[in-house]
């Protein structure tokens, strides 16, 4: 399937895998590049610059096919050092960035210098147009459903990619809610060139996590999500536990009063104890409602091949179907 997405990141199927803190390392983004997507990379899981140029070695070791790099702009008490995590990425010979968060205005000139194709997640369609403004490449346009943060606006993505559509003249993806060949087909109908997934990919054999967090995924409906910290708007979608009970207990006590130190306990190094030890009820990790639709742990390459092969039968029987042969001979359709 060759999209303006697949032409512009040279790659196979228009399928991209959204950096994931604690998820994103080579094995992972390898195994999507591999299979035809586009794999990333999650930079700011390297505690260093010196770690991700590692990470990137070791992604060049196993996959020949083009993977890119997450560079996350959240806040956060002390600022990586964000213009050596670029030096690292250009001199790792990644061609493909995903931004995220803020704007990435003011590393594009870097990130341009080396030569890369940015790629910015944004969750609105004024923050799109910025970036289309700015030089970016493409949008990932992440919709109200998503794993992780949804922004402020609430606005899902069965509106918010026919809007970006009507703007945007750059290329964009759909992110936010993506798990299957229905997601893929609906995306590529609203307007997308392509989609991204986060939580999807974490159910898969090869991301490295624990394999609790696999079996939650499986076990969990569409109803477990939960949105926390919005009264710090920074808001987040976040799988259901004891920890995350706790901390919107706390919310509600607090209201409008909310700090960041109230919550430390829930939010700060939940990843680590969640993703490498399992330990399901630690606190908040990000987790998109689509996780209703996973229901099973399947091979990257399992779930790449059967989104696309069940995309073309969507296509070419369920949608063709609808259409009359006088239409189909009208609009010279085989
Ligand atoms: C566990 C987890 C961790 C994530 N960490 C990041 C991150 O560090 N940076 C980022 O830009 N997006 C992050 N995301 C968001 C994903 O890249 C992607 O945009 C999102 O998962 C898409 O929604 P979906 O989960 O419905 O597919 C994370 C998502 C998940 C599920």
């Amino acid at each position: 399937m060759k999209t303006a997405i697949t032409e512009m990141f040279g790659i196979e199927h228009p399928i991209i895998q959204g950096g994931m803190h604690y998820v994103g390392f080579a094995e992972l983004a390898a195994a999507v590049s591999n299979a035809g997507g586009l794999g990333i990379i999650t930079g700011l899981t390297q505690k260093t610059p010196e770690l991700l140029a590692k990470e990137i070695a070791r992604c060049h070791d196993l996959t020949d096919k083009p993977f890119g790099v997450n560079l996350t702009f959240l806040p956060t008490f002390s600022a990586p050092p964000y213009p050596e995590y670029i030096a690292a990425i250009r001199e790792g010979g990644i061609k493909i960035v995903e931004t995220a968060g803020r704007s990435p205005e003011q590393y594009m000139p870097a990130l341009k210098a080396g030569g890369i194709k940015v790629i910015h997640k944004c969750t609105s369609v004024r923050h799109s147009l910025k970036a289309e403004q700015i030089g970016c490449d493409a949008v990932s346009v992440d919709g109200f459903e998503c794993g992780g943060h949804p922004g402020e606006d609430d606005m899902p993505n069965m509106i918010l990619l026919p809007r970006a559509a009507e703007e945007l003249k750059i290329p964009f993806v759909a992110s936010g809610g993506m798990a299957d060949a229905r997601s893929l087909v609906a995306a590529l109908a609203l307007g997308a060139a392509g989609m991204n997934m986060g939580t999807r990919f974490i159910a898969t054999k090869e991301a490295p996590v624990h394999d609790n967090v696999k079996r939650a995924l499986v076990d969990a409906t569409e109803l477990d999500t939960r949105l926390v910290m919005r009264a710090l708007r920074n808001t987040e979608r976040v799988l259901k536990n004891k920890g995350v009970d706790r901390l919107i207990e706390i919310e509600r006590e607090k209201g409008a009063k909310l700090q960041i130190a109230d919550i430390h306990a829930e939010v700060a190094g939940v990843y680590p104890k969640v993703m490498i030890d399992g330990e399901m009820d630690a606190g908040a990790w990000s987790c998109g409602m689509v996780v209703g639709l996973i229901k099973d742990v399947p091979t990257v390459k399992e779930l790449i091949d059967r989104i696309m092969a069940d995309a073309e039968r969507i296509i070419l029987d369920r949608l063709a179907g609808f259409v009359g042969a006088e239409s189909k001979a009208a609009l010279r359709v085989a």
